[in-house]
């Protein structure tokens, strides 16, 4: 019998080009039930690609993906019903308010009166939005409209939530009001890719990708690869140097 835990993503030598842009160079990466899974790298590096081939919302010039055993992108999956994104861009209704982007997102993913009454509650309530339903989406803080947004990925009750820079542009209290939030999801058994340029963020997720130039140069616990390279693992942006400095032989730019 496999003691292997239960892998709920999979990109298999997965290829990406637009154009004559290779956005994904062969990355391989899985990420189990519950795991909290870092994909950290500079802009550019391919965060984006990777999470919208998870989302479906992309499909694979070459390689595989799975999402909860299924091709995403397959026209008759029904497996983006289990999948939350949050995108990397503002995707709210800016000139419709709180609670009517919940409403407009509910509909969207077909639920109930009663199940949205229910879902809205407690998705205020773990977001602390509830004072806050009646303000218009684009005049929340920076911090309040990540939460939002958010909550509107989770209103289906995903079993994994992609999350593209979630903390891009938000101070650090809110930061870490964040991921306070994304650790509550977690303990309820959700798993989590989350993709930052923030270094220090690498520290929050059990398991770290580094992701640059279109491939994956390490993965493994942040301790454990700031241990490798003799840094705190505090200072991550210094393991990630170390590590784009041994990938590419000195030639990064
Ligand atoms: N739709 C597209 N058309 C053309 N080029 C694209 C497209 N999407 C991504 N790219 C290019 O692919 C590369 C990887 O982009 P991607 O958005 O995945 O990076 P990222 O790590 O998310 O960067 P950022 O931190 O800036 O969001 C970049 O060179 C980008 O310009
Ligand atoms: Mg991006």
């Amino acid at each position: 019998m496999s003691t292997a835990p239960e892998m709920d993503i999979s990109l298999e030598q997965v290829r990406r080009s637009f154009g004559a842009t290779r956005a994904l160079r062969g990355v391989s990466l899985a990420v189990g039930r519950g795991e909290v899974y870092g994909l950290v790298g500079p802009d550019g590096a391919g965060k984006t690609t990777a999470i919208r081939l998870m989302a479906g919302l992309l499909r694979p010039d070459e390689g595989r993906v799975r999402m909860l055993g299924e091709d995403p992108a397959h026209p008759r999956t029904r497996v983006r019903e289990g999948l939350g994104l949050v995108p990397q861009r503002n995707t709210l209704y800016g000139d419709l308010s709180v609670d009517e982007n919940l409403h407009f997102f509910a509909r969207l993913f077909g639920l109930s009166r009663e199940d949205f009454t229910a879902r809205r509650e407690r998705l205020l309530d773990i977001t602390r939005l509830g004072r806050f339903t009646g303000r218009r989406a684009d005049a929340l803080s920076g911090g309040m409209y990540k939460k939002l947004a958010l909550a509107c990925a989770l209103l289906h009750r995903p079993r994994v939530l992609l999350l593209d820079e979630p903390t891009n542009g938000v101070d650090p209290v809110s930061r870490r009001e964040l991921w306070e939030l994304l650790y509550t999801l977690v303990h309820e058994g959700m798993t989590l890719v989350v993709s930052t340029p923030y270094m220090d963020e690498a520290a929050r997720c059990h398991r770290v990708g580094l992701l640059y130039a279109g491939e994956l140069i390490a993965e493994g616990g942040p301790r454990e690869l700031a241990r490798q390279h003799g840094v705190a693992a505090s200072n991550f942006e210094a393991v990630f140097l170390a590590l784009v400095e041994r990938h590419t032989g000195g030639r990064a730019a």
